[in-house]
């Protein structure tokens, strides 16, 4: 089977590497010159954990070639739409992007062959029908004749796309079309089988724990647009309440740590994504529940739930701020190292994260701030232009004459930092670890006055 996949972001990079992997022979399209040249030359076009490995392997075997041109679609079973859909203002999708993939679709697309066309990107209920017309009026065939448009979202977190893609819980096909459902089960095949990857043992993660069996989950186009939606909100839902609890918690006396642990233990629940932060952010999580909420809007039938995370949000941005404040009195001339500033750890995406809204917060109040991201700093850099902060090459050099360091992100590497000795840069050594990821280390002991999230002093 061969496959085109226009977009070499996150999604169209892992997805294509994934097929390829499975022994399909897959071109990646993309408009710019650098991916397409990076990739032929066997290395990823983004930061994400083992890819670059991957890619090599399977450009090495020519499996997968780039391209900035359209004309692979002609030869292809399936073709993937997997470029972005950023927030416009008001919060709903922006789909240019989606609707030139689908006219460059029509425009290459073969009359003699049947091609499955496939939304990957995170679109709106009624994309993949927007997707449909935009080809057929380019191309003047008919849906369902020549070709049909099935919705198939990602589920891939960043940081563990790998695991994610060759281990996923579900595989989840919006199409009522039996020919194109044919050439999607096809496809899957292998994942769905957990195929031999011998020759890629070095290169393929194994997950943590042993994962139970791929369902896959067959059902309309609308449906499949809709599951994406809901699950990036509720898990979005879920933070912001384990968040706002451990706000309570702080004032209660109670441990966040231990309560969503316990709560967890109930299997209806989970103990996924009750993990307490200054915030949910990135590159899904703030557009998606902008989007979902502004459809339901549309449809007279608001989600006032999500309304509400997305609010509990924001203040648990602000709360990180006010903690700081409450600390040092005022932040008028105090200086605030930052760790981190990607939204979470083992990526370089620095889009929409927390750390941007709490550094403009701290500014505001008359901080000066150093910040340091292990992969983060050039895309921060790029989308916030007008932060006036000092980027440091290390953890210690943000610390170096601060009144306050606040752990934003959770790198491994900030837990290997030399905190002792870190102490001795600090002017006033008051630490703030939002995420309680290095709430066991002996801080009180070295000098410091330590707080996290949800736990008050450390017992
Ligand atoms: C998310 C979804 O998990 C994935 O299925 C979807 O395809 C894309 O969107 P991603 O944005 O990569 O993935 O990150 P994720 O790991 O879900 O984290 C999102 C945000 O929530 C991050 O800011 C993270 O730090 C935060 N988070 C996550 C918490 O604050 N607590 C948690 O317990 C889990």
């Amino acid at each position: 089977m061969k496959i085109a996949v226009i977009g070499a972001g996150y999604v169209g990079s892992v997805t294509a590497a994934a097929f390829a992997a499975s022994g399909r022979r897959v071109t990646v399209i993309d408009s710019d010159p650098r991916k397409v040249e990076r990739i032929n030359g066997g290395r990823s076009p983004i930061y994400e954990p083992g890819l670059d490995a991957l890619l090599g392997s399977v450009v090495g075997r020519q499996l997968l070639t780039a391209s900035d041109r359209y004309d692979s679609i002609s030869e292809a079973d399936a073709v993937f739409i997997a470029v972005g859909t950023p927030s416009l203002p008001d919060g709903t999708a922006d789909l240019s992007y989606v609707s030139a993939a689908a006219d460059s679709i029509g425009s290459a697309i073969n009359p003699d062959r049947f091609t499955v066309v496939v939304d990957k990107s995170t679109v709106p209920v009624g994309t993949a029908g927007l997707v449909a017309s935009r080809i057929e009026e380019r191309s003047g065939l008919k849906r369902g004749e020549a070709f049909a448009v099935a919705s198939n979202p990602e589920f891939l977190r960043e940081g563990y796309a790998l695991e994610d893609v060759f281990y996923p819980d579900r595989i989840v096909i919006g199409t009522m079309d039996p020919e194109a459902r044919r050439i999607l089960k096809q496809l899957y095949r292998p994942l769905l089988e957990r195929h031999n990857y011998s020759s890629l043992a070095d290169v393929i993660p194994q997950p943590a724990q042993p994962k139970a069996d791929t369902i896959y989950f067959e059902t309309d186009e609308g449906s499949a647009e809709m599951i994406k939606y809901v699950s990036n909100a509720f898990l979005a839902v879920k933070i912001s309440y384990i968040n706002e609890v451990a706000k309570l918690c702080e004032a209660i006396g109670a441990d966040v740590t231990d309560v969503a642990a316990g709560v967890g233990l109930d299997s209806r629940i989970g103990s996924k994504f009750l993990q307490v932060s200054s915030g949910w952010s990135g590159s899904c999580f703030p557009k998606d529940t902008a989007e979902l909420l502004s459809a339901s809007r549309k449809y007279g039938s608001e989600l006032t739930v999500v309304k509400a995370a997305v609010e509990s949000n924001r203040g648990m941005h602000d709360y990180c701020v006010e903690k700081v404040r409450r600390r040092l009195k005022s932040l008028i001339g105090k200086r605030i190292g930052i760790l981190g500033l990607t939204f979470k750890p083992n990526t370089d995406d620095a889009r929409q994260t927390q750390a941007s809204v709490i550094i403009g917060s701290l500014l505001e109040l008359g901080a000066t701030v150093a910040v340091h991201d292990p992969q983060g700093k050039a895309m921060f850099q790029a989308l916030n232009p007008n932060l006036q902060v000092r980027y440091c090459d290390t953890g210690e050099e943000t610390a170096n004459g601060t009144d306050a360091l606040l752990l934003l992100t959770h790198w491994e590497e900030y837990a290997l930092l030399d905190w002792k000795a870190m102490r001795q840069r600090m002017r006033t050594p008051y630490m703030l670890d939002t995420r309680n990821f290095l709430r066991t280390a002996p801080w009180g002991e070295w000098g410091y006055e330590y707080e996290g999230m949800g736990i008050g002093t450390v017992r």
